[in-house]
């Protein structure tokens, strides 16, 4: 295994726009009319579905409200047949990671003549088809900064991973009051996806530098706050926090890529093997 030290090439990909802070959601829809666009598809589990108007948009908005936890297959052709029938400019993505993932595949496959079963692995899509915002609202995954989406396999239970960073979202508005309504056992389990993340990317034999500050803050700022947020769900510090602790560990879990030149480039993943101890994902 090559040596990882402060001279190993790494490139590291994020939304060109973010935005983070209590309050903020509607910074989606202003963004969205600044564009112009006024097609637009929202894919949301019913939960969020239900408040979509905390988005401020404008236009023709088609709301997908079915997302269910752990998609499948199914759940994720139901979405694309909506998406194929509206051609929507914009793809907002307003849920948990089960929301933002499959958003970031009706952002690229519709019209596209490609399957999930085409684009399974890493760089696989051939292109972007809309733009993509992500507004997460549960504090863990941190989809909204990454370049990935799994769906599950009925037929295998197991889970089909794309990567491409044509899924990268345009914009993340990260709005830490959207949590707020998270019950206090999905917020330690996604609080838990989020140190899972951060720690994976640090105790990996391939942990780069660049990425360590990230690991330890997001590890740092999920042990001060998951306490807090678990005991009283209306901390709103202790939500921002979390947001923030997901949105690190979103950076850790692989927006990061071998910059092209690189002749053997190290590829950056979650932990295959670890300084410290087996990862268990
Ligand atoms: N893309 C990635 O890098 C990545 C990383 C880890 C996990 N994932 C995937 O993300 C999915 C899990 O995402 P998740 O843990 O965020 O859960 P989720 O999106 O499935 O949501 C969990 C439940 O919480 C509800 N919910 C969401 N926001 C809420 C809110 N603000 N208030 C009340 N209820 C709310 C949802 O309706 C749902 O019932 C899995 O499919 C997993 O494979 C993706």
């Amino acid at each position: 295994m090559s040596h990882i030290d402060l001279t190993t090439p790494i490139e590291l990909l994020r939304p060109a726009r973010v935005v983070f802070g209590a309050g903020t959601a509607a910074e989606s829809g202003r963004w969205v009319r600044e564009r112009g666009f006024t097609r637009i598809l929202v894919v949301a589990d019913a939960f969020n579905a239900a408040r979509v108007d905390r988005l401020g948009l404008e236009g023709d908005v088609t709301v997908f409200a079915d997302i269910k936890p752990e998609p499948d297959v199914p759940n994720l052709e139901a979405l694309l047949a909506v998406a194929e029938r509206i051609e929507p400019q914009v793809v907002i993505g307003f849920g948990g990671g089960s929301a933002m993932d499959l958003a970031k595949l009706a952002a690229v496959l519709p019209g596209s003549g490609q399957t999930i079963r085409d684009v399974v692995g890493p760089e696989k899509v051939a292109g972007k088809r809309a733009a993509l915002v992500q507004v997460p609202t549960t504090a863990g995954t941190g989809s909204e900064v990454g370049t990935r989406a799994l769906v599950t396999d009925p037929a295998t239970m197991s889970k089909l991973a794309v990567q491409s960073v044509h899924m990268l979202a345009d914009v993340a508005v990260v709005d830490p009051d959207l949590t707020l309504s998270v019950p206090a056992a999905v917020t330690a389990a996604t609080g838990v996806d989020a140190l899972a993340h951060c720690v994976e990317a640090y105790t990996n034999r391939k942990a780069h530098p660049l990425i360590d500050l990230y690991a330890l803050e997001g590890i740092r700022l999920v042990g001060r706050f998951l306490p807090r947020a678990i005991a009283d769900g209306s901390d709103r510090e202790a939500r921002a926090g979390l947001s923030l602790a997901s949105f690190y560990g979103g950076i850790c879990l692989g927006p990061v890529i071998p910059p092209p030149a690189m002749p053997s480039p190290i590829r950056w993943a979650p932990a295959t093997t670890s300084r410290m101890a087996p990862p268990t994902r």
